[in-house]
């Protein structure tokens, strides 16, 4: 794709070829039910662009239907750090403008822009696949936002979480309010966010940000251990169990047994037919 037809796109790619996530600075391999997406921009300690979320979300329209688990893992020291702050200056990031820029192009098209950026992180919620971020280091806004869309959080002992949007004048909106305040509720996300303080390994565990803290070394293998438990159930009963788990806080009781009755009787006649 030419830089003008990027730059048309608002820096969405649809090709998700190994060479052109290479270029965005992602890998994704997929290994049986295992997809792992890797954010491989080291040197610039991961940090995401349009093209990011353009790219992440052309791998979930185009992931393959046997995936189950998607683990996503940043390479080198960060996580993320976040949005790349090449948006901020006049020049903006090549082929993808700037924040200056973007404001130019009128109210619904950016509104669209921002939507089709919120897809890239979206799609981890999915019930047909259990999504596992793989954090070390630093997870500062869209990379604190991207451990956020994922399902759980297994974190490296150096972790430090920030969602910095607020001190830039920023609000955090790629899809990270509401998980936030889902996992540690309404006050300590009113504290993590409007301080943009950083949130580090132990107060992550005690908040339920992350599911487990495990030594820098160790986070690898520990994110192939939960892989693997989740795949030692059964796929329809995991995705509709999922189904019902996500649906539980918005149902009363009343409705969630009649949602819990109705997959079950699913479940029953596909297991008996
Ligand atoms: N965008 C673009 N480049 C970045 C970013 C970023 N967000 N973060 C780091 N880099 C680059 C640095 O410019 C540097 O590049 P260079 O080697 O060409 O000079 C390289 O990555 C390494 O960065 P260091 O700061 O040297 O790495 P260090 O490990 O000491 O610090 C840290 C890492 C804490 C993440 C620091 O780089 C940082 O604070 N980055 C900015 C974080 C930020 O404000 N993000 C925006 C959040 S808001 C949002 O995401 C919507």
């Amino acid at each position: 794709m030419t830089e003008a037809e990027a730059q048309q796109r608002g820096g969405y790619a649809e090709d998700v070829s190994a060479e052109r996530l290479a270029e965005i600075g992602l890998r994704c391999e997929v290994d049986g039910e295992i997809a792992t997406i890797t954010l491989d921009r080291p040197d610039k300690r991961n940090a995401q662009t349009f093209a990011t979320w353009s790219a992440l979300a052309r791998i979930g329209e185009s992931l393959p239907e046997q995936v189950r688990v998607v683990v996503v893992k940043g390479e080198g020291p960060s996580f993320s750090a976040g949005i790349d702050l090449r948006m901020f200056t006049p020049e903006g990031v090549p082929g993808q403008g700037s924040f200056s820029s973007a404001v130019k192009i009128g109210d619904a098209e950016f509104e669209q822009r921002i939507r089709q950026a919120q897809a890239g992180f979206l799609w981890l919620r999915r019930p047909e696949i259990v999504s596992i971020a793989a954090v070390q280091g630093h997870a500062i806004g869209a990379g604190f936002q991207l451990a956020l869309a994922c399902d759980l959080r297994i974190v490296a002992d150096d972790v430090a979480f920030c969602m910095k949007e607020p001190a830039l004048g920023l609000v955090p909106d790629l899809t990270g309010t509401k998980p936030l305040v889902e996992l540690v509720g309404l006050a300590k996300a009113i504290d993590i966010c409007l301080t943009a303080r950083t949130v580090h390994a132990d107060e992550a565990m005690r908040i339920g940000l992350a599911e487990k803290v495990v030594a820098r070394g160790d986070l690898s293998q520990a994110v192939r251990d939960k892989a693997a438990e989740l795949l030692s159930t059964n796929r329809d009963a995991a995705v509709a169990t999922k189904r019902l788990l996500q649906g539980a806080r918005s149902r009363t009781l009343e409705e969630q047994s009649v949602a819990e009755g109705l997959e079950q009787a699913a479940r029953i006649k596909a297991l008996f037919p």
